[in-house]
C-alpha cells in the first residue's frame, strides 16, 4: 500500500539486510530500519518496531535468515529459533513461521541452506499477501451487501491495527475496506484509538489517510454509544490467535467491543489468514496473554510545540498500573471469520469445513 504516494511493503530483504518500517516512530516520523542480526530481529519484535501477528511471523522468518548469515551452525540456528518464538507470547504466527522455516532448515549442513532460508522467508511473505488479498475479496461481499441495502456510506468500526502495517500488504481487517474503497463503495471507518499503545490512532488512521479512506479516531469507550445510535454497520477486527473452537485472542478491548456489538445487533467479524489458527489449544484459558511494561500506560508520547517527539508521565507518580495486551472474544459473539478461503462460522464446524 502507499505512503506519500509510494508503494511499500512492511518488510523486505536487500543486500543481506532485512528492511523494516520502524512502527514505533509512526505517525510522526517515517524511518526505514536495517536489521542485520538475529538479535536485531528479536529486539524489533520485542520493542514493537514491527508488530501485528503476520508481520512478526515474517520478521521471525527473516530473523532465521540473518542467523544463518551470522553463523551457519545448526545449534546456533536452533537457539535463534527458540529465542524468536519467545520474543512475544500471544500471536501464534511467530511459532508458525519459525516452525515452517525450521522444517526446511533443520539438519541442512550444506551451503545451500542460505538460499533455502531466503526463499522460504520470501514465500511466507508472498503467501501472506495472497491470503490478505483474498480476505479482502471475501470480506468485500459483506460490505457490498450492506451498501446495497443502505445506499449510503458503510460505517465500519475496527480496533487496534490489523491493517497493512500489521501484515506484509493489504492487512486483514482493512483488506475488505481497501477493496471496497478501490471499487468505489463509500466507506467510513471508526478507528478505536486502542490505548495504551494507540495502534488505532497512530497506525490505522495513518495508513487509511495515506490511502485516502475516510476515517475518524474515537476513544476506545465510544463504540458502544455509536452502535446504540445506529452509526456502526459492522465491526471488523484482526486476531493474534484463533482457536479451532472459533474463540479469538486479539488486542485488549476487542472483547468489550464484541459485547456491545452483540447487544446492538451489529455484525462482528474477525479477519484472519490461516497462519493465525492455533489447532492445538482447545480452551482459551491456555492462550498466553502478554503483559507489557506498565510504562506504556503511565506515559504518552507525542509531538511538542517545536515538533519534537516527547514522552510525558500522565499518572500520579505513586500509582501502580497493569498492562494486559490482549483479551479473548468467545466465538458466540462473532458473526463470522473472514479467511483467505471464505467466510465461516466461528466454530469447529465452520473452520473444519474450510480447512480440512
Ligand atoms: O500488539 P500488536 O500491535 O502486535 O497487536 C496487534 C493486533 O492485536 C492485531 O489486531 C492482530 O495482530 C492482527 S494483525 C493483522
Amino acid at each position: 500500500m502507499k505512503i506519500e504516494g509510494k508503494e511499500y511493503r512492511t518488510i523486505w530483504f536487500e543486500n543481506n539486510t532485512v528492511k523494516i518500517i520502524d512502527q514505533t516512530k509512526l505517525p510522526h516520523q517515517f524511518i526505514i530500519k536495517d536489521l542485520k542480526t538475529v538479535k536485531d530481529s528479536i529486539n524489533a519484535i520485542k520493542k514493537m518496531e514491527v508488530r501485528g501477528a503476520p508481520l512478526i511471523g515474517a520478521t521471525a522468518a527473516y530473523g532465521l535468515v540473518l542467523s544463518i548469515l551470522e553463523n551457519n551452525d545448526q545449534s546456533f540456528l536452533k537457539k535463534s529459533a527458540d529465542n524468536l518464538i519467545n520474543s512475544r507470547p500471544t500471536a501464534i504466527n511467530l511459532k508458525w513461521a519459525v516452525d515452517r522455516m525450521m522444517k526446511k532448515l533443520s539438519g541442512v549442513n550444506s551451503d545451500k541452506i542460505l538460499d533455502i532460508a531466503i526463499n522460504e522467508a520470501k514465500e511466507i511473505c508472498e503467501e501472506d499477501i495472497r491470503f490478505c488479498e483474498n480476505i479482502g475479496l471475501n470480506g468485500l461481499k459483506i460490505i457490498e451487501e450492506i451498501y446495497k441495502k443502505k445506499n449510503s456510506a458503510v460505517n465500519i468500526l475496527t480496533h487496534c491495527n490489523a491493517g497493512w502495517l500489521a501484515t506484509i500488504n493489504w492487512g486483514t481487517a482493512t483488506s475488505p475496506i481497501y477493496h471496497a474503497h478501490k471499487k468505489g463503495i463509500p466507506v467510513h471507518v471508526w478507528v478505536d484509538e486502542t490505548r495504551p499503545r494507540n495502534q488505532g490512532a497512530n497506525l490505522t488512521s495513518y495508513e487509511l489517510n495515506e490511502e485516502e479512506v475516510s476515517n475518524t479516531i474515537i476513544a476506545d469507550n465510544t463504540g458502544g454509544i455509536l452502535m446504540q445510535r445506529g452509526e456502526v454497520d459492522m465491526c471488523i477486527v484482526g486476531t493474534d490467535r484463533t482457536l479451532s473452537t472459533g474463540d479469538v485472542a486479539n488486542k485488549i478491548g476487542t472483547y468489550l467491543k464484541a459485547l456491545a456489538a452483540h447487544d446492538n445487533n451489529v455484525p462482528f467479524y474477525v479477519a484472519l489468514p490461516s497462519s493465525t489458527i492455533d489447532w492445538d489449544i482447545k480452551d482459551f484459558k491456555y492462550i498466553p496473554i502478554e503483559e507489557r511494561n506498565s510504562e506504556e500506560l503511565s506515559h504518552v508520547e507525542g509531538l511538542d510545540e517545536n515538533n519534537n517527539v516527547k514522552k510525558v508521565l500522565i499518572y500520579p507518580k505513586k500509582s501502580k498500573s497493569m498492562n494486559l495486551a490482549f483479551d479473548i472474544t468467545p466465538a458466540k459473539y462473532i458473526t463470522g471469520l473472514i479467511t483467505e478461503k471464505g467466510i465461516c462460522d466461528a466454530s469447529k464446524d465452520g473452520l473444519g469445513k474450510l480447512f480440512k
